[in-house]
């Protein structure tokens, strides 16, 4: 019987493994600093309340317990365009303007407690998650601020910043950190389903230094807050991350209404593969496929969905990953052994499980989920190969085609002919191969013998092509100047 259930993954997601927020997840006396600060957010309903704009309340939902955690007041019409009235550009130095991004991300640090606290409220994020999400949020706001100190070109004027649900602190705050840092004043609109915690990322970045006028918070509906805030002439830009359905819609409202030429940096969803040779390292394979997929329980745009195993090593992989799979704990995102949380909310549920039973007769394998709170069980689907996947499903639902090593052209064929291009996974010890494959795929981020979720700011550059977006990769060197104007001025001598 071949091995299975090597790998014990709640090692793998983090929290045995020290991460770059300073955050030790093995140390008891920092565990006890997270709780204590934790405890005292949760036994204060007040900074759970988001109340600034006027118009419609909803409720943010807890994807545990389903229980309403906080009301939300969110923009109507009349505070979506006063607010465009009153937004000036930040006309400060770019030293100032770095000087007070720092400054921010300190806060950031200090707030911890506060925002690991309502990240697992809102969002559903495991500790291990929320820890990497602060840390990505940070390094945002000081690669940024170290950047746009030496960035030439004028502000553009007013950028609309749209973000989703999954990282409701890291991309809401590099969106901002980057328009901001090049001198624009941003008009910020979260997801419906995460308002708190960008609530709190604004109060911080006020309390930094940032003038009110330079960067406005407008949480509310994307059908009707976002789409003023993308079709008013007076915007000068627009960067959205969410999903490609969504970016189309929006670059239609652009084409209707702003000037032609309007910057649209859009960050999408992917279609993303892996392909495993029978040159992989068995084990470190299935460990890279098990984080790829179910992390976050994989409600991450960089999550593997479609893996290709080759033929000759199939049976051994697929039964390791259904050993690994069987080790998966599911439960309360807040403890360290938990390895899969819920999905975010019961709409994504009910979703996903109805897609799961379109394919019932495809199910490899499946982990039973907690009947309370919003579980999708995590799910192994056997396909053909990509062409059988019908959309992005955003949750934990790994489906799993074999392939011939004189197939290999026609998999990246395949792959590419999707039209997405955002993460793609190799596991190869065939130098030759890793090369020729890496040149050949269309995605924006290629991951070898590792991997393919959690890029880190700075230094792996992330955003994809085609389908899966615009560019110009967030968290690298070309991201920031897409916020500014280029001008020349010449002067008779
Ligand atoms: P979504 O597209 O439903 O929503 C994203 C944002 O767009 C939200 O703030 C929403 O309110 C707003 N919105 C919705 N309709 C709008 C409209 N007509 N005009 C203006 N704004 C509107 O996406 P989601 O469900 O929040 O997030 C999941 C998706 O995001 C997945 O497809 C995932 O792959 C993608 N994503 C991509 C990246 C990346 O970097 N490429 C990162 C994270 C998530
Ligand atoms: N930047 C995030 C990742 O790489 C989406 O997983």
């Amino acid at each position: 019987k071949p091995p299975s259930g090597l790998v014990a993954p709640h090692a793998l997601f983090g929290a045995d493994r020290p991460n770059s927020a300073g955050f030790d997840l093995t140390d008891e006396p920092t565990l006890a600093r997270i709780e204590a600060a934790r405890n005292v957010i949760l036994s204060d309903a007040a900074p759970l309340t988001v109340s600034e704009p006027t118009g419609s309340a909803g409720p943010v939902v807890n994807s545990v317990t389903g229980e309403a955690i906080a009301q939300v007041t969110c923009a109507d019409m009349a505070t979506t365009t006063r607010a465009i009235d009153e937004a000036r550009i930040w006309d400060a130095p770019p030293a100032t303007r770095a000087a007070v991004l720092r400054r921010a991300a300190d806060l950031y640090e200090r707030h911890f407690g506060e925002i690991f606290a309502i990240l697992g409220q809102e969002a559903g994020k495991s500790l291990p998650d929320a820890v990497g999400e602060l840390r990505e949020a940070v390094d945002f706001l000081r690669y940024y601020a170290l950047q746009g100190e030496a960035a030439a070109g004028t502000p553009r004027g007013i950028i609309t910043a749209i973000s989703p649900w999954n990282f409701p602190l890291a991309i809401f705050t590099g969106q901002i950190a980057a328009a901001l840092m090049a001198g624009n004043a941003v008009l910020a609109k979260p997801a419906e389903q995460t308002p708190l915690v960008a609530a709190l990322a604004i109060r911080l970045l006020h309390e930094a230094g940032v003038p009110r006028s330079a960067l406005q918070f407008l949480p509310g509906k994307g059908s009707t807050v976002g789409a003023a805030l993308t079709s008013d002439p007076r915007i000068a830009g627009v960067v959205f991350t969410g999903s490609t359905d969504t970016a189309r819609i929006i670059a239609r409202g652009m084409a209707d209404k702003l000037a032609p030429g309007t910057p649209l940096i859009a960050e999408t969803g992917g279609l993303n593969a892996m392909i495993v040779d029978s040159t992989a390292l068995p084990e470190q394979a299935v460990r890279d496929i098990i984080a790829s997929s179910f992390q976050s329980a994989g409600q991450r745009c960089s999550a593997l969905r479609c893996l290709y195993v080759q033929e000759d090593v199939a049976p051994l992989l697929i039964e390791m990953i259904k050993g690994a799979m069987d080790q998966l704990s599911l439960g309360d995102p807040w403890k360290l052994s938990t390895d899969v949380g819920p999905v975010i909310d019961a709409e994504a549920q009910a979703g996903i499980a109805a897609y799961i039973e379109t394919r019932g007769n495809s199910i490899l394998h499946q982990v039973k989920a907690p009947e309370q709170g919003y579980f999708v069980p995590p799910t192994l689907l056997k396909v053909n190969g990509i062409a059988d996947l019908e959309r992005e499903i955003f949750g934990p639902v790994l489906h799993v085609a074999t392939y011939r090593n004189r197939d290999l052209g026609k998999v990246i064929g395949d792959i590419n002919a999707r039209g997405f291009g955002l993460t793609f996974g190799l596991h190869s010890r065939i130098d030759s191969r890793v090369q020729e494959v890496s040149d050949a795929v269309h995605t924006g981020n290629v991951y070898v013998n590792r991997n393919q979720i959690g890029a880190v700011v700075g230094s792996q550059p992330f955003g994809g092509e085609g389908l899966s977006g615009t560019g110009p990769k967030a968290g690298g060197p070309n991201y920031l100047p897409r916020f500014l104007a280029p001008r020349a001025a010449t002067v008779p001598a």
